[in-house]
């Protein structure tokens, strides 16, 4: 195992009913609330509603900031920024999926920050930079209120975020954005639509799976619990896109995608490659996140399943279930692969570029954008092996 350190102190309010407690836990936060939620919120306005009255009835004031688009924008992060300082809020509420949730820790920091907030996220820091480059050290307290089960961003410290006018989508990683509650409530995301759902199944995946396949190898725990949180997904996923309101298969999405990017499956790693092209789909051709990865995974495995053949044996057998009698490695290996593809398939997930409009002639602009936020000083994208310009071309052309 490699050498880490572990660090997350959001404590967790789950279960069936729990957004109940919303006014108790905001009252513990502050007595003025920034609630965030999304510009376009009518299908959670009755959730919105109630949790405004629980949080008053705790004598805590609230104002609206309900501007959030899908992938949020640093320029609106600006906006929610100055609305909670003129109106002084001491804490901050988020009401929605990840995007809403990174939007509001990025607010919160934001709010505590000099500079510009572009300079707090991370690819700027490569210390090249002025000394105002830097990331966020202090934010408001938070209470996170997740409505869809996919980014984890309840339980890390990470926001992502865009922005248009430099085309690029990248992530503040700080301590202080850790919320200090989540309310992790399954019956909030029983009207999901299927697509979301399933793109939402496929980015839970993708946060475990990257690290399975990407990382180090002789860390039994940590595939276990990967292992573990992909198998959940596939299983509760196909039970929730057959009874949409079945709260334990909606629990346990909701729970494994916590747990999927919450630090407790991969301590010691970090790599996030398939991710980095992903973003790359979304800030260029606003690809849906879940389905950027959707389109990204079965493309990656199929181009690097032999250079970390032991990686994908054991995915073949052990989360796909392959039947190995009488088979050779490589078409254990292959099956897997091809398995995993059908899965994403049967739930409704995209996995081809064609699907969201990307063609042959936009990939190398893909690529230069993964090169430009995400290269490292030797000119690859980490992971074990790196990964380089064409190798990820080989990629995104099995992806058309
Ligand atoms: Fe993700």
């Amino acid at each position: 195992m490699y050498e880490f350190e572990f660090y997350n102190p959001v404590r967790v309010v789950f279960g069936v009913g729990k957004v109940a407690c919303a006014g108790v836990e905001a009252a513990k936060l502050g007595s003025k609330a920034l609630i965030v939620s999304y510009e376009d919120h009518a299908f959670i306005s009755e959730l919105l509603d109630r949790i405004r009255d629980l949080i008053r009835a705790e004598g805590v004031e609230t104002v609206d900031f309900f501007a959030v688009r899908d992938n949020p924008e640093v320029a609106m992060v600006a906006d929610g920024v100055e609305l909670a300082g003129r109106e002084s809020c001491d804490c901050v509420l988020a009401v929605g999926g990840g995007s809403v949730m990174d939007a509001a820790k990025a607010i919160a920091a934001g709010v505590c920050y000099d500079g510009d907030l572009w300079n707090m996220v991370y690819h700027r820091h490569d210390g090249s930079g002025a000394d105002d480059i830097k990331p966020p050290d202090k934010a408001l307290p938070m209470l996170m209120i997740p409505t869809l089960p996919a980014t984890g961003s309840e339980m890390n410290m990470c926001s992502v975020l865009s922005n248009a006018e430099l085309k690029e989508k990248s992530y503040i990683w700080a301590e202080c954005i850790f919320p200090k509650t989540a309310i992790i409530d399954p019956e909030l995301t029983v009207s999901l639509p299927p697509l979301l759902t399933a793109c939402a199944a496929a980015d839970t995946i993708s946060h475990v799976l990257e690290i399975y396949i990407n990382s180090q190898p002789d860390t039994p725990l940590q595939h276990y619990f990967q292992e573990g949180v992909m198998r959940t997904v596939m299983e509760n996923v196909t039970k929730a896109l057959g009874d949409p309101a079945d709260l334990e298969a909606r629990a346990n999405l909701q729970w494994a995608s916590t747990c999927a990017i919450n630090g407790w499956s991969y301590p010691g790693d970090g790599w996030t490659p398939m991710h980095q092209v992903g973003h790359q789909l979304t800030a260029r051709h606003g690809v849906n996140h879940g389905a950027s990865l959707s389109i990204i995974m079965p493309a990656w495995m199929e181009t690097f399943k032999d250079r970390r053949p032991e990686q994908y044996l054991r995915f073949a057998t052990r989360v796909m279930d392959v039947d190995s009698e009488g088979k050779s490695r490589q078409e254990i290996i292959d099956e897997g692969v091809s398995m995993f593809r059908g899965f994403l398939e049967s739930i409704g997930a995209p996995t081809r570029l064609g699907a969201v409009d990307v063609t042959e002639n936009d990939l190398d602009e893909i690529i230069n954008g993964v090169e430009r936020v995400s290269f490292g000083a030797d000119g690859q994208l980490a992971c074990n092996p790196p990964v380089t310009r064409e190798d990820l071309l080989n990629v995104l052309r099995k992806a058309l």
